[in-house]
């Protein structure tokens, strides 16, 4: 973390117009939406549970990978679910790009993908979730908060890669199950083909959970089809634009974390 931080760059120090815009739009951008107020008011609702569900999981963040565990609706709302930060950016980067047609691994109990839906009304969601309990709880956040475009999908994310078309493509990909390095990595080679070939974001979350997960975001920013990769450190952002011409990396941090860089006296 103190690694992360002394290396992250703020808006004043990045040259490319993209990338500024990109700043300035979505990590600096001070209005919050009130589509992004109901889901944190839902979460924090969620938040106080006092309910427990059988969770069958899945991916790496499990004790004893593959066995159903007792958990609390709380625990998935505090510590599983998107944070306030991160739904934010979710929501921005779609909107931003008008972003329309996104793929979810790893649904929890809908709070990421509340998040990305309500950025884009007419954007098209599939969210993957292997968990039927979880997904349960995903269907109810989408009914209270009155979201209609997602189709959840029960079934492990190897299950959904075997049977994909061919011809889907998506824009916009939020990988955020099974955080190691192995399978990341094939997610990511699996869904290559279905990357629409001129624009497409990849969120790779918790790439700092793990030395796995780290290894595995150092190997996805150096594909070379992606020409921007940003370090946002509880997850990375990877851009394919075909208008950019140059290769780029940046860990980057919101400026009020760094108060002392400013345009004048950045170096
Ligand atoms: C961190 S949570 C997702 C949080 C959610 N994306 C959000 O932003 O609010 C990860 C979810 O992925 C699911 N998962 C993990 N590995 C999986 C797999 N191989 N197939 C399907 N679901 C999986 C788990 O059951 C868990 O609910």
């Amino acid at each position: 973390m103190i690694f992360f931080f002394f290396k992250a760059k703020t808006i004043y120090k990045v040259h490319s117009p993209f990338l500024f815009r990109l700043i300035q739009r979505v990590l600096e951008q001070p209005l919050t939406y009130y589509e992004e107020k109901a889901i944190q008011e839902y979460q924090n609702q969620l938040s106080k549970s006092n309910q427990f569900i059988k969770k069958l999981d899945r991916g790496a963040g499990s004790l004893v990978k593959g066995n159903d565990q007792t958990t609390s609706v709380k625990h998935l709302a505090n510590i599983s679910s998107a944070s306030p930060f991160k739904g934010r950016m979710l929501f921005r980067l779609i909107n931003e790009y008008s972003l329309s047609s996104i793929l979810e691994f790893g649904t929890c109990i809908g709070i990421g993908t509340a998040y990305m839906a309500k950025a884009n009304s007419s954007s098209k969601i599939t969210s993957i979730e292997a968990c039927p309990n979880t997904i349960s709880l995903a269907q109810k956040t989408l009914d209270h908060l009155k979201i209609k475009q997602v189709e959840l999908i029960n079934t492990t994310f190897e299950e959904y890669l075997g049977q994909l078309e061919p011809s889907q493509k998506f824009d916009f990909i939020y990988l955020d199950g099974h955080h190691a390095k192995e399978p990341t990595l094939a997610y990511f080679n699996k869904l290559l083909p279905h990357m629409d070939a001129a624009f497409c974001i990849v969120i790779v979350d918790d790439i700092y959970w793990s030395k796995g997960m780290n290894e595995a975001w150092k190997t996805l920013v150096k594909d070379s089809s992606f020409q921007l990769s940003l370090d946002f450190f509880q997850f990375g952002v990877l851009i394919r634009n075909s208008a950019l011409s140059t290769k780029e990396h940046y860990p980057l941090i919101q400026r009020k974390f760094k108060p002392w860089i400013s345009g004048f006296f950045s170096n």
